[in-house]
């Protein structure tokens, strides 16, 4: 289940093979993103394979996990942003290609039916790429969120403001809300790959790896999946139990 990399670039770069192997194996197929720093330089692999021989992405819908309440699509640090900035641009995705929860909406509860609703309507995700917090939230499902969770107005915990401070002038322009999809939603994806790489992400992954499936850590919650791969870098790794890890 944990595949070790012998460095960040080479994870990045095989992940990206296997994105751009999907995408053309299946043109119409349903992608789960995630932003974030751990997936900038997958991104900026798979924009690289696309500019040397393009992909038929004509079919391609995207969904992503998260999005802030309160910032426009605009604010450059809203995912909306992140996003087209990081892939949709880059591989030429229009609007009715791509899906992020709507952080602006008056209505925040019925964006979050609709979004779930939206996801099941365009036949569920084939493949689901997701990052981790350092408090092992996947998504903005936080610890304590019900396994059984569909998309939701999630209140920021303190240490996932504190982590996404770093992108934001100020403490107190991080929002303390989000949208995002239920720890359900992403289960439900046939294909789930999570991605850790770094030295701050080698606890959380050593409690990922020896945590029971307990709400309190909601990547937990991935280990019921039958179709996960964990891909970490060396430093991600590094309190993994040797015996654990599957290099690649
Ligand atoms: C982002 C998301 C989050 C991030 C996680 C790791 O859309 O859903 O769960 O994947 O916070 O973020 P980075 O990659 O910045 O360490």
């Amino acid at each position: 289940m944990f595949y070790v990399f012998p460095d960040t670039n080479s994870l990045a770069q095989y992940l990206a093979e296997q994105l751009y192997q999907r995408i053309s194996s299946q043109p119409n197929i349903r992608l789960g993103l995630a932003t974030g720093s751990t997936m900038e330089p997958v991104y900026a692999q798979l924009l690289r394979m696309n500019q040397q021989q393009h992909l038929n992405l004509e079919q391609i819908i995207t969904f992503n996990l998260d999005e802030y309440v309160g910032l426009e699509p605009s604010h450059p640090q809203s995912y909306s942003f992140y996003m087209q900035q990081q892939l949709f641009s880059g591989l030429g995705l229009n609007s009715s290609q791509v899906n992020l929860p709507c952080g602006m909406t008056a209505n925040l509860a019925a964006e979050c039916v609709e979004y779930s609703n939206k996801i099941k309507s365009a036949g569920g995700l084939d493949f689901q790429l997701l990052g981790i917090g350092t408090n092992g939230h996947i998504g903005f499902n936080e610890p304590g969120t019900s396994f059984d969770s569909r998309t939701h107005v999630v209140e920021l915990s303190e240490n996932t403001r504190l982590d996404n401070g770093r992108f934001f002038s100020d403490m107190a322009e991080v929002p303390t809300h989000a949208i995002t999809m239920g720890i359900l939603d992403i289960l439900e994806a046939k294909e789930v790959v999570l991605v850790a790489t770094g030295a701050h992400k080698a606890q959380v992954m050593a409690d990922l790896f020896h945590s029971a499936i307990d709400e309190q850590m909601p990547a937990s919650a991935l280990k019921t999946h039958k179709n996960l791969r964990i891909y970490v870098d060396p430093q991600a790794a590094s309190l993994i139990p040797s015996a654990a890890l599957q290099a690649i």
